[in-house]
């Protein structure tokens, strides 16, 4: 992987990417015709976007996606789901072998990387080795020849924001992993980019520096209005930084929601397992009306759920709900509706919340999450009766 390579390395050529925007214009010029109102609220366009790398498979399966002007967008996926991928073609460093990518409703797809203006992080960073932090950072502004002055001043602040200070005068090699991993995080944002593309720019950092960084990207973000697509695999990060995400699996996107839904209401059992702790149950499907529907359990039991993904009366099913949404009693006299008897077999104390695994007839061990302020004291072996509350017990297909 290159970087590095966002910036024009010919200053000869800084003024290529005026030309090349007015030659694409007259390119897209039939397209931009008749405008839609996504297109002039998303900066950027995935329209049925396949990637194989060796012919055969698709890594890439048929992406659309719409990343919206000034959002702090997260690809979401295991490893081998495609994101790398997705963003290389954003960036250019990978063609799509179908499809086509658009930026402010113009094809990009034959754009060089370096004329595509885009600010760059990978996990691989690549700084050049023979120049001082400081020029490292200046080079995006040195090339677009910035006035003296104000490259000093926005390196300085560049290199505030990531806690550099006082080292620009060294050489790449002369600092750790993670001050490199700094720097290119500053050279990335330093000429203000109207996009920034970044796969696992945190990756190498020590968690609290990490979580610092996450809080000064998501605070950069909102000061400069830039639009983020930002790759991880942690979903801690991508939660508490996006405002959308974009969840991939197999080369396809799951869901793309902002945080709160795709927490809430994940739309398939990859995404409800995927995203966050869950419980699970097994069960098939009785009756359905609208969203309600009845789980019926291999004992027979039966529980209302939300019927998220369309499943019919006798397809096998998984229901899935949040661990903090399951109610724990330990009395079988105040019974409410929607409930299993359990039994206890673990007690966690995590600090601030205390987790149970509990026994099911016929299930996967539960997990509940129990609050600090719930008073009871459960222990290993006795009996406990597991609430479901309909809404949040989701039952997928
Ligand atoms: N240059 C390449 N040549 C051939 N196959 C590739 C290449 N790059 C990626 N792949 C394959 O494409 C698939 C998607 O890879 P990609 O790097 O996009 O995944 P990812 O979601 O970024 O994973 P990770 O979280 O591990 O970085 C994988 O199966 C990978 O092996
Ligand atoms: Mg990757």
């Amino acid at each position: 992987m290159q970087t590095g390579s966002e910036i024009d390395p010919n200053p000869t050529l800084t003024n290529e990417p005026q030309k090349l925007l007015r030659a694409v214009a007259a390119m897209g010029a039939k397209k931009q015709a008749t405008p839609d109102v996504a297109t002039e609220e998303s900066i950027v366009r995935f329209s049925s976007v396949q990637k194989t790398y060796d012919g055969e498979t698709l890594v890439v399966k048929s992406l659309d996606l719409d990343v919206r002007r000034g959002e702090f967008l997260s690809l979401l996926g295991p490893s081998g789901s495609g994101k790398t991928t997705t963003l290389m073609m954003l960036a250019g460093f990978e063609s799509p072998t179908a499809g086509e990518i658009t930026l402010n409703g113009r094809p990009i797809t034959r754009t060089p990387p370096h004329k595509r203006n885009f600010g760059m992080v990978f996990q691989n960073y690549a700084l050049f080795p023979h120049m001082t932090i400081a020029q490292n950072v200046a080079y995006p502004l040195t090339v677009r020849r910035a006035p003296k002055a104000e490259i000093a001043k926005r390196v300085a602040n560049a290199l505030s924001m990531v806690q550099l200070t006082g080292k620009d005068d060294r050489l790449p090699a002369q600092l750790s992993g993670g001050q490199q991993q700094r720097v290119a995080l500053a050279r990335a944002m330093v000429f203000e980019p109207q996009l920034v593309l970044m796969d696992e720019p945190l990756g190498a950092l020590d968690k609290q520096l990490r979580e610092h960084m996450q809080i000064e990207l998501k605070e950069l973000h909102r000061k400069l209005g830039v639009t983020f697509v930002y790759v991880t695999h942690d979903q801690g990060e991508a939660l508490t930084m996006s405002d959308r995400v974009a969840v991939f699996n197999e080369g396809c996107i799951q869901q793309i929601d902002v945080v709160s839904s795709l927490y809430e209401s994940p739309s398939n059992r990859f995404v409800a397992g995927f995203v966050g702790d869950s419980t699970t149950l097994v069960g098939t499907l009785g009756s359905s009306a609208g969203d309600s529907c009845e789980l019926i359990l291999p004992t027979g039991e039966r529980l209302r759920g939300f019927n998220a993904n369309a499943s019919s009366p006798g397809d096998s099913v998984l229901a899935s709900i949040r661990p903090e949404r399951v109610i724990a009693q330990f009395e079988a006299s105040e019974q409410l509706p929607n409930t299993v008897r359990a039994a206890v077999t673990n007690v966690i104390y995590f600090g601030d919340h205390r987790r149970l695994r509990c026994a099911v007839a016929g299930q996967a061990e539960a997990t509940v999450k129990l609050p600090l302020s719930d008073a009871s004291t459960p222990v290993a072996g006795q009996p406990v009766w597991l609430t479901f509350p309909h809404p949040h017990l989701r039952v997928y297909a």
